[in-house]
């Protein structure tokens, strides 16, 4: 089966985030899948403003192309939209999400729809992973992680573990000037260090395993939500 893992690296640099994304990338594509990468560095997305509800949850197919803004946010849903499965990749600014990225998970509010007192998300059903990387130890990497997982929830996606390293969250890296990670050892409790950009494509290869059993649950369950969300965007 065809399937397919996006990356998002959410820095406006060339930096660690964009090698662990890439990183993670080839343990999906290990994994059979068909690999894309967006990156936010030299591209623009203002901020939602909430002031265009009904442009923004209408019925045309695919809304997020209808928002009041022209700019690279549209093409990035666009790919979300298209993926199986979803890596964000964070830089900690001042142990949040930058302002920059978090731009983007909220103009995923294009991505999702009121009907019927349930909320109708295209990312439903997809797999999820979060890594965060930040310039010190214990200064915002959880929190990072955790507004991720949060983020994928609202969408109804399915987040992904990475149990057997320790990180029930996903992965936390430690790098300061861009392209640190490439030398960032984790340790392992007990067992030997690992290199950040090893542990990003088994992390990536777990994510794409997940991606791809939850493609054929949707191919059997007609009417599920991620399958539904798929018929509605092809017009089955
Ligand atoms: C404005 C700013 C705020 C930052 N705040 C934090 C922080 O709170 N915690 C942390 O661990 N690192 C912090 N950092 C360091 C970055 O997270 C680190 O350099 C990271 O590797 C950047 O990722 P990138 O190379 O993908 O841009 C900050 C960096 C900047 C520029």
């Amino acid at each position: 089966m065809r399937f397919t893992v996006l990356a998002i690296a959410g820095s406006q640099r060339h930096g660690n985030s964009e090698a662990l994304a890439r990183a993670a990338l080839e343990g999906a594509a290990a994994e059979g899948a068909t690999t894309v990468f967006a990156g936010l560095a030299g591209r623009r997305v203002a901020p939602c403003r909430g002031e265009c509800f009904r442009t923004c949850h209408g019925d045309t197919v695919r809304p997020w192309q209808a928002c009041i803004y022209r700019d690279d946010a549209a093409g990035i849903l666009e790919s979300m939209v298209e993926a199986d499965g979803i890596i964000f990749v964070s830089p900690v600014f001042h142990a949040g999400i930058p302002a920059p990225f978090k731009n983007l998970l909220d103009r995923c509010n294009a991505l999702s729809r009121f009907q019927d007192e349930n909320i109708f998300s295209w990312l439903a059903g997809k797999a999820g992973g979060a890594i965060a990387v930040g310039g010190a130890r214990h200064a915002g990497q959880e929190a990072v992680l955790g507004q991720l997982l949060d983020f994928m929830l609202s969408m109804q996606m399915v987040p992904v573990g990475f149990g057997e390293r320790q990180g029930y969250r996903g992965l936390a890296a430690l790098a300061e000037a861009a392209g640190a990670v490439a030398s960032d050892r984790w340790v392992d409790y007990g067992s030997k260090p690992a290199a950040a950009l090893d542990l990003a494509r088994l992390f990536g290869a777990k994510v794409a395993r997940y991606a791809v059993v939850l493609k054929q649950g949707r191919n059997q369950r007609p009417g599920s939500p991620g399958r539904k969300a798929e018929e509605t965007i092809r017009g089955g």
